[in-house]
């Protein structure tokens, strides 16, 4: 590969050995690469949140990020959030039920970035991390109590063609249910 770099991604919790194009994006580098393609294309452009993932816990856009820049850093994707797909138990993660459970999806395509994306919001919460929606944006020390406003402008940047949003925020609010205690 001309521009080649070997780099050693952390998926689902296994080494994965590449030589990649050093402007492979995460995405195609998942998708093309790693045949995990549960991380969709919706835009490449950073619009749609479909191809959302967590590098160390944090949400990305995987076709912003470009492969050769994650070294041994831990990247999900929604393959890795089952016990199934890893574990022994087939156990879905809590918030995959959650969202079955209320419908918050119809085709579908979105729905793995919204997961990885609601995930990563539960522990931004849990971190009493800044509100969005209020005017007195700041860090807590404490949990957040998440607002149906707040769950929708926190997961704004996830697009659904199908429209499922009301479903969405209340797979999301289920799961966030009474884990958070301070209300923003
Ligand atoms: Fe990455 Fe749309 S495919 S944001
Ligand atoms: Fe179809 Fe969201 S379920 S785009």
């Amino acid at each position: 590969i001309e521009n080649g770099i070997n780099v050693a991604l952390q998926i689902n919790g296994r080494t994965q050995k590449l030589l990649v194009d050093s402007r492979m994006t995460l995405l195609d580098a998942l998708r093309e690469r790693l045949a995990l393609t549960g991380s969709k294309k919706g835009c490449d452009h950073g619009q749609c949140g479909a191809c959302t993932v967590l590098l160390d816990g944090r949400r990305v856009l995987s076709c912003l990020t470009l492969a050769a820049t994650c070294e041994d850093k831990a990247v999900t994707t929604i393959e890795g959030l089952a016990d199934g797909d890893n574990g022994p138990t087939g156990r879905l993660h809590p918030m995959q039920t959650a969202f079955i459970k209320h419908d918050g999806f119809q085709c579908g395509y979105c729905t793995p970035g919204q997961i990885c994306s609601a995930v990563a919001l539960m522990s931004e919460a849990k971190n009493g991390e800044a509100s969005y929606v209020t005017r007195n944006v700041r860090q807590t020390a404490k949990p957040v109590k998440l607002s149906d406003e707040e769950i929708r402008e926190r997961m704004s940047g996830n697009i659904c063609r199908c429209g499922a949003y009301p479903n969405i925020v209340d797979a999301i609010r289920e799961v966030h249910g009474d884990k958070a205690v301070a209300q923003v």
